[in-house]
């Protein structure tokens, strides 16, 4: 087992990285505050995973929450199911939520034992390679609403992360591709020899490679943790990890949530982002080419659906946190391996990007 730290002072936590983890009792217990626990998870995950997890639980007064899966469900309605199971427990102030899922319940239980009695402790168990590499550490909470992705949340950061890497055995491909998408993030934000190892690599991963995965795994932990210890609120550095977002949250929201999953949206955006930062003259054709390449034997979509003209990317991505008085503000690269922090961008530019990059 690997174990890293996010340093955040007396906030700080472990994420563990490993095999057969969610038999590890002490792993778990270990970071329980009080006799009350409970596990929220989804209907998906559940019949798979909620038992191993119990299983460490005897002892405790467990309650568990099922939540529908997907992203659409992703709302403050089904964080009220969270909170009615509480209060109908009587669970106080020192009981502990675990959430055992992939973003969509991690980012919801995280938000709800943020806002429970204003707070109570949280452990996330992610279950999808992207969980385990990206949303599950940091702790951004949240849910969605009609109009915009992630626009109601907290910071709020989990006891720790159990991440193991055995649960990806039963995700499927197309999921598994997803959560590469953010892998491939950290190379191209901040990390160039990991951008090269992944291009060396991408087949073994795509093979679930158990090496391949948990060296993954590990340098994309790494990288998030550096950065949210850095600025844990995203007053700086910690925005560049939203290249390619921007782009891939309007299409979220304008596809209807749940139609493309959040990695593929931001496969597509981060092209969108590699063609702009061309435009700008900081990326070369050549350097577009591998990024583009690197997605598409990731086996993610590259190129925005006809229906999602410039038009209706501008109005969505006219609501986004990064954004200053209206003025849309995109992270970009300045080379492979080097983001820009949130960048004006001349309307002209970006409406020539998306009217041009992947049409036909
Ligand atoms: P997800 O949570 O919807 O999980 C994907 C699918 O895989 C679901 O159907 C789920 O039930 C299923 N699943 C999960 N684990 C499984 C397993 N081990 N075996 C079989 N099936 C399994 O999607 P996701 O890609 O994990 O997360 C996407 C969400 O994360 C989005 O809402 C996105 O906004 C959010 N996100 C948050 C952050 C953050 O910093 N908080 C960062 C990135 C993404
Ligand atoms: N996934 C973006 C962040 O954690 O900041």
């Amino acid at each position: 087992m690997k174990k890293l730290r996010v340093e955040l002072g007396e906030r700080s936590y472990p994420i563990y990285i490993g095999s057969g983890l969610l038999s590890q009792s002490e792993l778990i217990t270990s970071h329980i505050k009080s006799k009350q626990v409970v596990v929220v998870t989804n209907e998906t995950i559940a019949p798979l995973y909620l038992e191993a997890v119990l299983k460490n639980l005897a002892g405790y007064s467990v309650e568990t929450v099922i939540l529908p899966d997907g992203e659409q469900f992703k709302t403050l309605d089904f964080v009220s199911q969270i909170f009615d199971k509480l209060l109908s427990c009587k669970f106080s102030r020192n009981a502990t939520l675990i959430a055992l899922g992939g973003g969509v319940v991690g980012d919801m239980g995280g938000f709800a034992a943020a806002c429970y009695q204003r707070g109570i402790a949280f452990l996330q168990i992610p279950t999808t390679l992207l969980a385990q590499v990206d949303s599950s550490v940091g702790g951004k909470t949240g849910v969605n609403h009609p109009l915009g992705k992630n626009m109601i949340g907290a910071f709020y950061q989990p006891q720790c992360v159990i991440a193991d890497a055995d649960v990806l055995d039963t995700l499927d491909d197309r999921q598994l591709s997803a959560g590469l998408a953010e892998v491939i993030k950290y190379g191209l934000i901040r990390d160039l020899e990991f951008f090269e190892w992944l291009e060396n690599n991408i087949d073994a991963l795509l093979a679930r490679d158990k090496q391949a995965l948990a060296y993954a795994i590990e340098r994309s932990c790494i990288n998030k943790a550096e950065i949210v210890a850095e600025d844990e609120t995203e007053t700086g550095i910690r925005a560049t990890l939203n290249l390619g977002h921007t782009f891939g949250h309007a299409l979220e929201t304008g596809a209807g949530y749940g139609k493309f999953l959040h990695g593929e949206a931001v496969a597509i955006g981060t092209c969108q982002a590699a063609d702009l930062s061309k435009r700008l003259g900081w990326l070369d054709e050549g350097d577009v080419t591998r990024i583009i390449g690197l997605f598409k034997k990731a086996r993610l979509p590259v190129e925005p659906p006809e229906d999602m003209d410039a038009a209706r990317f501008l109005d969505l991505m006219a609501v986004d946190k990064k954004n200053v008085d209206g003025q849309i503000r995109l992270i970009l690269l300045e080379k492979i391996g080097i983001a820009t922090l949130p960048v004006d961008v001349a309307l002209d530019l970006l409406e020539m990007t998306l009217k041009t990059y992947g049409r036909r």
